[in-house]
């Protein structure tokens, strides 16, 4: 296979493909990397191949002169090289493409630099554009050099055994099973025993296992998408204890359209002032094991806080894989219900993606609003089945009037005689059981 890849900067290719199994690949003639200076093809005296953008605005725009004739000279010699521009403004690379790409004999990847390209080229010259991911870069060569890494290690003979390929994560839109070598023993932990048996079925086996596991832990979309054999689906349904698994990889009882948004922003401190409040070991263990109970479909915790965002996946992570996980595994099944939110908005489009159906938004809080409903009308609403409903709980002094407005109903309050101010904790429990307390089986 042939990649010619059009660049201001040819130099940053250099090592790159000196090494390794890219390197042994070039040396046996699999694939073939030429590097096309696009100034060489600007024909000016002094090879200008950049000028400012029309209307005004900073940086600069890569002519399309230069480009034009350096992609045509390419193609020249091969008229069904298929030309591709990496641009943050293309299709996400995948897995998926980097196959399909893999059955093409010539690519022609055009980097650019600056402020981009001009448009014309995109519109006459490019067949397709493609991103290596949601950020920019200062330029496409190390897309370009990730793309032809991908593509490459798919071409037969390029990786040792062909067979490697299809065992890597996303192959078959799964993840690749947990991968272990010497020491057995590291610091208390173990290599799984059954990986020293020599019983290659059992290990087969029990490697697909963990391949669905790890998925449908950390990219149920990809599991979604997967094809599955009958095999993987009981595989499944013995993970999951014969309970569905729903889009985002919870288990969960299928009839259940009800999900908990656990909220630490926006919300009200004690002098009604805008704050965000820290996430609570605690407040999500006890109200995922309280939603498990009742068989709610899923646990947001919504903070638009980085670190405390990654605070709650490693948490979920020592529960769901690690030490956690084995040391108590109904915890693990708790836990299985939860996910990070950055807003009340992500977690609610998460839902509606998920039905391809909007969610009802549920506010909640110790004093009443003009929306309120008891928590009979809710009940009722709650048998709509093909609606999903989002009960929105504020940690802090409660949630904004803002979110109130803002949600299609708000429940009840509890109590009322005078004192009614309940910690999240509490407040939970009250709630699913008036909602579904007969509903559990
Ligand atoms: C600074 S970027 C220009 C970004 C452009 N102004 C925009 O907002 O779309 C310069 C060049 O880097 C490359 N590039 C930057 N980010 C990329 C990404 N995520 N994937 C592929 N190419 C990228 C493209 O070739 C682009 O023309």
């Amino acid at each position: 296979m042939r990649f010619d890849i059009l660049t201001l900067f040819p130099h940053m290719f250099s090592s790159p493909f000196q090494e390794s199994i890219l390197a042994r690949a070039i040396e046996k003639g699999l694939i073939q990397i030429r590097t096309i200076n696009i100034r060489d093809f600007a024909l000016d005296k002094h090879h200008v191949v950049d000028d400012t953008p029309y209307g005004g605005g900073q940086g600069m725009v890569m002519k399309v002169e230069p480009i034009a004739r350096a992609i045509e000279w390419a193609k020249s010699q091969d008229p069904s090289a298929w030309t591709i521009y990496l641009t943050p403004q293309g299709k996400q690379f995948n897995q998926d493409m980097a196959q399909e790409l893999s059955s093409r004999s010539h690519l022609i990847l055009l980097c650019g630099r600056y402020e981009g390209i001009d448009e014309r080229v995109r519109e006459l010259l490019v067949d397709e554009e493609i991103s290596i991911g949601d950020y920019v870069l200062t330029g496409g060569e190390l897309a370009a050099m990730v793309l032809i890494d991908a593509v490459s290690r798919l071409l037969p003979g390029v990786l040792g055994s062909d067979r490697s390929a299809e065992e890597d994560s996303f192959f078959h839109s799964l993840l690749e099973y947990p991968q272990y070598t010497r020491p057995f023993s590291f610091r208390g932990r173990d290599a799984p025993q059954i990986l020293l048996s020599g019983n290659h079925g059992a290990i087969s086996l029990w490697r697909r296992r963990e391949a669905l596991r790890r998925t449908s832990m950390r990219r149920p979309d990809l599991l979604a998408r997967a094809n599955l054999s009958d095999e993987d689906k009981k595989i499944l349904e013995e993970l999951f204890q014969g309970e569905s698994i729903n889009d985002f990889g919870l288990r969960i009882k299928m009839e259940s359209n009800l999900y908990l948004g656990l909220v630490h922003h926006p919300i009200y401190d004690k002098r009604r002032e805008v704050i965000s409040t820290a996430v609570t070991n605690l407040d999500i263990h006890d109200i995922a094991r309280c939603a498990r109970t009742f068989g709610v479909r899923g646990l947001f915790v919504i903070t638009p806080l980085e670190s405390q965002v990654q605070l709650v996946e490693r948490m979920i992570c020592h529960w769901m894989e690690g030490a956690g996980s084995v040391y108590n595994p109904t915890r693990k099944e708790s836990l299985s219900l939860v996910r990070v939110s950055r807003s009340i908005d992500e977690a609610s489009r998460e839902i509606s993606d998920l039905w391809k159906k909007k969610v009802m938004r549920v506010a909640t809080g110790a004093s009443p609003h003009p929306k309120s409903i008891s928590f009979e009308v809710f009940r009722k609403l709650l048998e709509d089945r093909e609606t999903p409903f989002l009960i929105l709980f504020g940690t802090g002094w409660g949630l904004t009037q803002e979110v109130k407005d803002n949600s299609d109903y708000v429940l009840a309050p509890i109590g009322g005689r005078g004192y009614n101010h309940l910690s999240v904790r509490s407040a939970v429990p009250i709630i699913l059981d008036r909602l579904l307390g007969d509903r559990v089986v």
